[in-house]
């Protein structure tokens, strides 16, 4: 497995590969990778004959007040994760190697982005659909790999590759969870011991809805409530948004109907969580 830190090197390893045929699958990542990472590099080996991870704590995806500068970081721990799990290549640029110049062009997200995170961290999908753009040209891959639990981020993803006419097959991967249901998150390590024995509750609740609408609930209002209500009496945690829409058009509806996603944010104190679940019925 090799790093690589330049754009160029990184073409140049990508155009090798391709003159022998070989089928890039892509998995682009901020670091400090956990299963749930691993398992997208899983999925990415069943169908791609070379696997490039890239490690990138993009700037431009966080508010003036968000994490940025304490995001876990530790590319030892993450390449040895990476070898054993098999990545050809950890594509791994510094801020200045992909942005050496204020940006004179960048992506805006003009559908969507008024709902769940895109309404809590205004700018947020406009630094990651620019990101993934710039390391789509630069790893030009056949498949990019992307996780489930970050819903409305394959959503704009997908839409991106629609309107820009992208040569890239987006894959959608399922959430990986501890035991006790949390999803795995770089971002748990945020949470306190108290904490991190209540977030399980997310999951909880996210099921409990789920079999509620399984057994005949229609009314969106009644189970929002319901689960913003379970949130606040089982955790220490201020509920950032609680949602049920349509999938994966994520327009909001006036009852249960059809596919459905029931999407949670909720902030602990130094960890703002974020969970799905789809239903359909
Ligand atoms: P990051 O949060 O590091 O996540 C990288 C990829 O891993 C995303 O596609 C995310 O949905 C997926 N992922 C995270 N937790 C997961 C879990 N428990 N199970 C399965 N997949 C999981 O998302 C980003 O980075 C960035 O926004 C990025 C796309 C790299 C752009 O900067």
């Amino acid at each position: 497995m090799r790093i690589v830190c330049t754009i160029t090197e990184m073409k140049e390893i990508i155009s090798e590969q391709k003159k022998h045929g070989k089928s890039i699958g892509f998995v682009p990542t901020m670091g400090y990778l956990h299963e749930g990472h691993l398992s997208l590099v899983e999925e990415a080996k069943k169908h791609d004959e070379f696997i490039v991870i890239s490690i990138f704590v993009n700037p431009l995806q966080f508010g003036p007040n968000e994490d940025f500068e304490r995001y876990p970081r530790d590319i030892e721990r993450d390449e040895k994760l990476a070898k054993a799990a098999g990545v050809d290549v950890i594509f791994y640029p510094n801020i200045k190697e992909m942005y050496p110049n204020d940006l004179t062009c960048s992506v805006r997200v003009q559908k969507g982005v008024n709902i769940l995170c895109g309404k809590s961290r205004p700018g947020h999908f406009d630094g990651v659909a620019t990101v993934v753009m710039k390391l789509f040209h630069i790893v030009s891959p056949m498949r990019a790999y992307f996780g489930m639990k970050d819903a409305q981020q394959v959503a704009v993803i997908e839409n991106m590759i629609a309107d820009f006419n992208l040569n890239v097959q987006l894959m959608k991967c399922q959430t990986l969870r501890e035991n006790d249901g949390l999803a795995k998150s770089s971002r748990n390590v945020y949470l306190t011991p108290e904490e991190r024995r209540q977030a399980p509750e997310i999951y909880s609740s996210l099921l409990n809805a789920k079999n509620k609408i399984n057994s005949g609930e229609k009314n969106i209002a009644t189970l929002k409530v319901e689960i913003a209500e379970h949130l606040t009496t089982k955790t220490n945690g201020i509920v950032d948004y609680v949602e049920i829409l349509a999938y994966p058009s994520l327009e909001k509806m006036d009852h249960c109907e059809g596919v459905m996603i029931i999407a949670i944010a909720l902030k602990f104190s130094q960890a703002r969580l974020i969970d799905n679940m789809t239903v359909t019925i």
